[in-house]
C-alpha cells in the first residue's frame, strides 16, 4: 500500500473515499463536521435517522454526498467521546482500513488522525495509522495455490492533516510508521515460513540480502568458526540436526565511528522438536515459530536501516534446529560454553538458553552500550503473562523503564519480572557449573537467571516473547512483536521522539 500526507478540507478531496468519524454522542469528528456544514447537515440527518449510531466497530458507506468532490464518504463509529483513548483510536483505524478494502475504492483519504487522543500527539497518531493499515493488509499466501483475492484492494491511502505547518512533522511520522510496518511484516513473514524453508541457512541468506539492500556489514559464522571460538553450548543444540547451524552477525552503522553499538540478539531455533527430551506431538508445528526472536531483531534492523537512524546497531542471531538423532545431545551431557562456564544439559528442550549464552558472550567483543536479547524462551512465560505482555528481565533499572515505556508507546507492551539472586539457586548442578533447567517453579525466571550469568559485562535486558510472538488457533500466525517496542526504544535513543 502506498501512503502519503496531504492537506486540505474533506469536501474538496478528489478521492475515491473520504474517511471521517462519528462518536456515539452523535458528535462529529472535525472533518465530518466540515462535510456536514458544506452539505447542509446531510451527515447529521443520516445520523439522526439512526443509520449510524457511532458505535465502535461500525461503519457506514455513503455515495455521492452533496457538496463533496469524492465518490464516497466512509463514516467510522468511534464509540464514546470520553472513552476515545489510544486503544479505541487504533481500533477505529483498523476498522476503517478493513471497510475501505471492502469498497470499490482503490484510494482513500483518511481524516481520523486529526481526532484528539489523550496523551498522544499527531506524530504518534500518524505512525500508528501507517502501522495498523499495513498490518491489516498483511497476507501470507505464498504457499496457497488459490490466493484469497481482495477484489478492490486499497492501493493508496493519504493521511490528511489540517495545518500546513505540521507537514514536515507528519511526513517524518509517516516515514517512521512505514519503516516500522516493513520491519513488522518481515518479522511476521520469517516467522510464518515453514521449518523446511526457513532453516538456519535461509536466515543467513536473508541477512546477506538485507546487507546488500541496506549496505550493512554481514558475517556468517559456520560450525567450524564457532568450534574455534569455543561455542560448544550453541553447537551442542545443532548436533541432532542435518541443517548446519549459523551464527549471523549484522552491523548497521548510522552513528559515530567511536559510538558503542547497541546489540540485539535473537533466538533463531528454526524448529524446536525438543531434541531427545522430545516435545509432545500436540501443536508441535508451532515450534517453527521458535525463531521469532531472530525474526524480530532482523525486522527491527530493517526498520532502523530504512529510517537511517543515527545509531550503531548490531544484530546477532544464533540459529539452529533442535532435533533428536543418534548424534544429538542427551540429558546429562556436559558442555563448555564460550565463556568457559560448564553446563549440564538436564533437558535438551531448554535449548534456547544454550544458543543464546554463547551469542551473548560473543556480543562482548563489540563493546556494547546495551544488549537486548529476544527469545521465545519459556512456556512458563505464557503461563505467567498469557498472550498480552512480553516478559522483561534486566540487570539495569533505567533500561527497564525505557523498554516498558517504549512498549506502552508502541502498543506492544512488556511487563517486568524479577531477576533476584534468590532464584539463582534453582540452576544448581551436582556435576557442572550450572544446569540448563531450574524446575517447574518460576520457569521463565530461572531461564533469565541462566542468561544473566553470561551478561555481567554490560547492561542487558531479556525479552521473553513466548506468549506474544505468534497467535494459535484460527488466526494462527506470527505477530511481528516486539519489533514495534524495540523500534520505539531505538527511535527514542536516537532522539527522534518527544
Ligand atoms: N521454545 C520453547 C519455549 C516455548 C514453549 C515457547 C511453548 C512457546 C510455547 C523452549 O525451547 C522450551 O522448550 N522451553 C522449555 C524449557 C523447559 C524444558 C525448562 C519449556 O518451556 O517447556
Ligand atoms: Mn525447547
Ligand atoms: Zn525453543
Amino acid at each position: 500500500m502506498e501512503f502519503s500526507i496531504k492537506r486540505g478540507s474533506p469536501e474538496k478531496q478528489r478521492s475515491a473515499c473520504v474517511v471521517v468519524g462519528v462518536f456515539e454522542s452523535r458528535k462529529l469528528s472535525p472533518a465530518a463536521e466540515s462535510i456536514d456544514n458544506a452539505a447542509n447537515s446531510y451527515l447529521s440527518d443520516i445520523i439522526r435517522r439512526g443509520d449510524m449510531e457511532g458505535k465502535a466497530g461500525t461503519t457506514l458507506l455513503l455515495h455521492d454526498v452533496p457538496a463533496t468532490l469524492c465518490d464516497r464518504v466512509l463514516l467510522v463509529g468511534l464509540g464514546k467521546d470520553k472513552e476515545f483513548h489510544e486503544k479505541e483510536y487504533c481500533a477505529a483505524i483498523r476498522c476503517a482500513v478493513k471497510a475501505l478494502n471492502e469498497t470499490g475504492a482503490s484510494d482513500g483519504a483518511l481524516f481520523l488522525t486529526e481526532i484528539a487522543v489523550k496523551k498522544r500527539d499527531l506524530a504518534w497518531r500518524i505512525r500508528q495509522a501507517a502501522i495498523i493499515a499495513q498490518e491489516t493488509a498483511y497476507r501470507f499466501e505464498q504457499f496457497k495455490s488459490k490466493k484469497n483475492e481482495v477484489r478492490h484492494p486499497l492501493r493508496k491511502l493519504s493521511v490528511v492533516i489540517e495545518q500546513r505547518s505540521k507537514l514536515p512533522l507528519a511526513e517524518e511520522a509517516l516515514a517512521q510508521g512505514q519503516a516500522i510496518a516493513a520491519g513488522v511484516a518481515l518479522a511476521r513473514t520469517l516467522g510464518n515460513l515453514p521449518g523446511n524453508v526457513c532453516t538456519p541457512g535461509y536466515l543467513a541468506e536473508t541477512a546477506q540480502q538485507m546487507a546488500r539492500d541496506h549496505a550493512l556489514d554481514c558475517q556468517i559464522l559456520e560450525r567450524a568458526d564457532m568450534d574455534a571460538l569455543g561455542m560448544h553450548s550453541l553447537l551442542s543444540v545443532a548436533k541432532g540436526s542435518h541443517q548446519p547451524p549459523k551464527l549471523i552477525v549484522l552491523h548497521y552503522k548510522g552513528g559515530g565511528a567511536e559510538e558503542k553499538p547497541l546489540v540485539l540478539v535473537g533466538k533463531g531455533i528454526t524448529f524446536d522438536s525438543g531434541g531427545i527430551s522430545l516435545k509432545p506431538g500436540l501443536e508441535m508445528d508451532e515450534m517453527k515459530f521458535d525463531m521469532c526472536g531472530a525474526a524480530s531483531v532482523l525486522g527491527t534492523l530493517k526498520a532502523v536501516a530504512q529510517m537511517e537512524l543515527p545509531i550503531n546497531l548490531t544484530v546477532i542471531v544464533p540459529s539452529s534446529e533442535n532435533m533428536p538423532g543418534g548424534s544429538a545431545s542427551k540429558p546429562g551431557d556436559i558442555v563448555t560454553s564460550m565463556s568457559g562456564q560448564t553446563i549440564e544439559i538436564l533437558n535438551t528442550d531448554a535449548e534456547g538458553r544454550l544458543v543464546l549464552c554463547d551469542a551473548l558472550t560473543y556480543a562482548e567483543r563489540f563493546k556494547p552500550a546495551t544488549v537486548i536479547d529476544v527469545a521465545t524462551l519459556t512456556g512458563a512465560c505464557v503461563i505467567a503473562l498469557g498472550h498480552v505482555a512480553t516478559g522483561l528481565f534486566t540487570n539495569d533499572d533505567g533500561l527497564a523503564r525505557e523498554l516498558l515505556h517504549a512498549g506502552e508507546e508502541a502498543q506492544d507492551r512488556a511487563w517486568q519480572m524479577p531477576l533476584w539472586d534468590d532464584y539463582q539457586d534453582l540452576l544448581k548442578s551436582n556435576f557442572a557449573d550450572m544446569a540448563n533447567i531450574g524446575g517447574r517453579a518460576a520457569g521463565s525466571v530461572s531461564a533469565a537467571c541462566f542468561l544473566s550469568r553470561f551478561t555481567k559485562k554490560f547492561d542487558w535486558a531479556h525479552l521473553d516473547i513466548a506468549g506474544t510472538a505468534w497467535k494459535s488457533g484460527a488466526d494462527k500466525g506470527a505477530t511481528g512483536r516486539p519489533v514495534a517496542l524495540l523500534t520505539h526504544y531505538l527511535l527514542k535513543r536516537a532522539g527522534k521522539l518527544n
